[in-house]
C-alpha cells in the first residue's frame, strides 16, 4: 500500500555512483524517511503497550500495600517463570524498552534533520509542510519532557537514588514517600499531561506511518488516539493525587 508522508522527503540518500546499491533490505528501508517512520511507529507501539500495562498494574496501589508489593515482586522475579529464569522477563523487557526507546529517539532526530534539509516547495504544498512542522515541534518538546521524567522516575522508584524513603523500603513505601512531596507530585502530573499530548499525536500519526490511513477509518484513529491518551494519563495522574489527598498513605 502506498504511504503518504507529510513534511519529509521520501527515499534514501542519493547514490553518487548513480547505480543500484546492494544494502540489506532492512538497512535500505531504514535509510528512507518511510523506513524511519515505520521504526517510530513500531517502537512507539511497544511503548504504548508498556505504558498501558504499567498504568493498569499500578492500579494495584488501591488494593493496599501488600497487594502492590506482591505485584512488584512478581514483576521483578516471577513473571513468565519457569518458562524463563527468575528476573529473565524483567531483563528482557528492560532491553526491549531501552532498544525501542533508542531507535524511537534516533529516528525522530534523523527525521527532523531530513525535514529541515528538505526544500518544502519541491515536495509538497507549503500549508502541509507548516502543519507537519507544528506537530513535529510539539512532539519534540513533549518527548523531551517525557524523557526527563523517565530518567527521574527510574532514579526515584527503581534505583531509589532520589527517593526519600529509607534504603530497604518496599515499592509501596517508596511510591508514597515520593508522591508525598508536593513538587514531585506536581511534576508527575505535568509530565503525564505532556505524555498525553505525545500519545495523542503519536497514536494518530502511527496509522499514517504504517500506511493504515484509509479516510473512512479516520474517526476511529482519532477516537483511538484520544481514548488511549485519556485512559493512560487519567489513570497515571490519580496516583500522585491520591497520595497528596491522603487516599493512599
Ligand atoms: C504516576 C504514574 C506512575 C507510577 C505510579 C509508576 C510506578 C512505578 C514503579 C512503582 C516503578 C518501580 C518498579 C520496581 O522497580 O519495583 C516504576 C518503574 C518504571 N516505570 Fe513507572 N510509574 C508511573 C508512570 C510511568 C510512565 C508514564 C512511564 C513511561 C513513560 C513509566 C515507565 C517506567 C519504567 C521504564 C520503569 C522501570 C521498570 C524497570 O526496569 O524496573 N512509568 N514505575
Amino acid at each position: 500500500m502506498a504511504t503518504k508522508v507529510t513534511g519529509v522527503t521520501q527515499g534514501g540518500p542519493p547514490n553518487p555512483a548513480g547505480g543500484k546499491t546492494r544494502r540489506p533490505f532492512l538497512v535500505d528501508l531504514y535509510g528512507s524517511a518511510v523506513g524511519k517512520k515505520y521504526i517510530m511507529a513500531i517502537t512507539g507501539m511497544v511503548w504504548l503497550g508498556y505504558v498501558f500495562a504499567h498504568m493498569v498494574g499500578n492500579l494495584k496501589v488501591y488494593l493496599g500495600a501488600e497487594d502492590f508489593n506482591h505485584y512488584a515482586e512478581f514483576l521483578r522475579a516471577g513473571l513468565l517463570v519457569p518458562i524463563v529464569p527468575e528476573e529473565g522477563a524483567l531483563w528482557g523487557m528492560r532491553v526491549l524498552l531501552l532498544v525501542t526507546l533508542f531507535f524511537h529517539i534516533l529516528a525522530a532526530y534523523q527525521l527532523t534533520v531530513m525535514n529541515r534539509n528538505a526544500r518544502p516547495e519541491r515536495y509538497q504544498a507549503r500549508r502541509e509542510f507548516v502543519a507537519a512542522d507544528f506537530a513535529a515541534r510539539t512532539m519534540r518538546w513533549t518527548g523531551v519532557i517525557v524523557l526527563l521524567f523517565l530518567l527521574f522516575h527510574i532514579a526515584d522508584l527503581t534505583l531509589g537514588w532520589v527517593n526519600p524513603a529509607e534504603s530497604g523500603a518496599t515499592p509501596y513505601e517508596k511510591l508514597v514517600a515520593s508522591f508525598r512531596q508536593p513538587v514531585v507530585a506536581a511534576f508527575y502530573v505535568l509530565a503525564n499531561l505532556a505524555l498525553g499530548i505525545h500519545i495523542y499525536h503519536g497514536g494518530w500519526s502511527l496509522f499514517q506511518s504504517m500506511g493504515w490511513n484509509n479516510r473512512k477509518f479516520n474517526h476511529w484513529r482519532r477516537a483511538f488516539a484520544i481514548g488511549f491518551a485519556v485512559v493512560v494519563v487519567g489513570g497515571n495522574v490519580t496516583f500522585p493525587l491520591a497520595v497528596q489527598f491522603g487516599i493512599v498513605s
